[in-house]
């Protein structure tokens, strides 16, 4: 969090109102709901640790990773600290119930740990994890990425970063890298067509295709899509683009597979710097992390690659939405 103190005079914090109870899918998201926790966001971004501490003290955020994450547990954990809070769970099934002898369900485990904390978060290789956690859970559920659903936080952080650098979403079309299968894709396609994104573009791994459901959410918002062959192509067609692993991991996985990464990236999907200082200089590129050869540290220090930056405003946007839910919860 910043370490950028402000004065005791730093403006009150915004006053919570009714997002939904979970945070599971943004296909109910309506765009003043992601105007809420990005107003929270910005707020935070200003504050000092002092006033942040005061936002939800001693509020307990449950952490329930089946997968593997570095980012969005470490975010969230940082982020209920920063408000006052703190977290207890686990990243690591087998020392639980659930991975042992007992394969305890995800619902008991839920209503478990929900008994104990104020909020969870939840990370899990199936699909419909968090909306069978959010059935049976006492406290709101955040999805920290299910199955290949959706990754609605990673979505709404990177809206965020988008949106400060266009100013504003509606209009624009988007670049996306990698599998548009994947669960990171539904949740940005659904917050594009809540801002009535123009389009998107994608330029995808050979042998991946837009999945019906992902048409129909672009059909249904008017939103225009089609394919680019190469980045250099990608570029020149769009306002921003947003990046995610190239060669991605099976999300339906929990452990590490002994897995032997592709040697070299084809140069086509590469945005490395002598691309980037050629072509779509004034294109700002994100990268949900982790990333890989087809964003190379290279181009870290180019101003218009904010992959960093959306790392470090995780923790805001996360803090703000833990906030927003545990207000809300608590007027319930
Ligand atoms: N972006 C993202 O989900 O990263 P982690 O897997 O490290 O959480």
């Amino acid at each position: 969090m910043t370490q950028q103190l402000m004065s005791a005079q730093a403006p009150p914090a915004p006053p919570a109102t009714g997002l939904p109870r979970h945070a599971v899918s943004l296909s109910s998201w309506r765009r003043a709901d992601y105007e809420r926790v990005w107003e929270r966001a910005e707020w935070m971004l200003g504050s000092s640790t002092e006033t942040l501490a005061r936002t939800a003290p001693g509020a307990l955020l449950g952490v329930l990773f089946y997968q593997n994450s570095t980012r969005t547990r470490l975010s969230f954990e940082v982020a209920a600290r920063r408000i006052g809070g703190s977290s207890v769970g686990f990243c690591d099934v087998t020392t639980t119930r659930a991975g042992d002898f007992y394969q305890e369900s995800l619902e008991d485990t839920v209503r478990v740990i929900g008994s104990y904390a104020d909020i969870l978060v939840l990370r899990h290789t199936d699909d419909d994890a968090a909306e069978r956690a959010a059935a049976v859970s006492p406290v709101p559920v955040v999805s920290a990425g299910t199955g290949d659903r959706e990754h609605p936080t990673q979505a709404m952080l990177d809206l965020w970063v988008l949106r400060s650098k266009l100013d504003s979403l509606t209009g624009v079309t988007v670049g996306y890298v990698g599998d548009p299968a994947c669960r990171y894709a539904r949740s940005l396609v659904h917050g594009l067509a809540t801002f009535h994104a123009a389009g998107i573009v994608f330029l995808s791994p050979d042998g991946t295709r837009v999945p019906d459901d992902v048409r129909a959410t672009l059909a249904r918002a008017r939103m225009s899509w089609r394919t680019a062959g190469s980045a250099t192509e990608l570029l020149r067609a769009v306002d921003a683009v947003t990046i995610i692993p190239f060669e991605l991991s099976d999300f339906h996985e929990s452990a590490v597979r002994s897995h032997t990464r592709s040697a070299r990236l084809d140069q086509r999907f590469v945005f490395d710097a002598g691309l980037l200082s050629r072509t779509g200089t004034g294109v700002p590129l994100i990268h949900t992390g982790p990333r890989g050869p087809e964003l190379p540290p290279e181009t870290d220090d180019l101003p218009n690659v904010h992959y960093f930056e959306g790392v470090t405003k995780g923790v805001h946007l996360r803090a703000a939405l833990l906030a927003e839910l545990l207000a809300g919860h608590r007027r319930r």
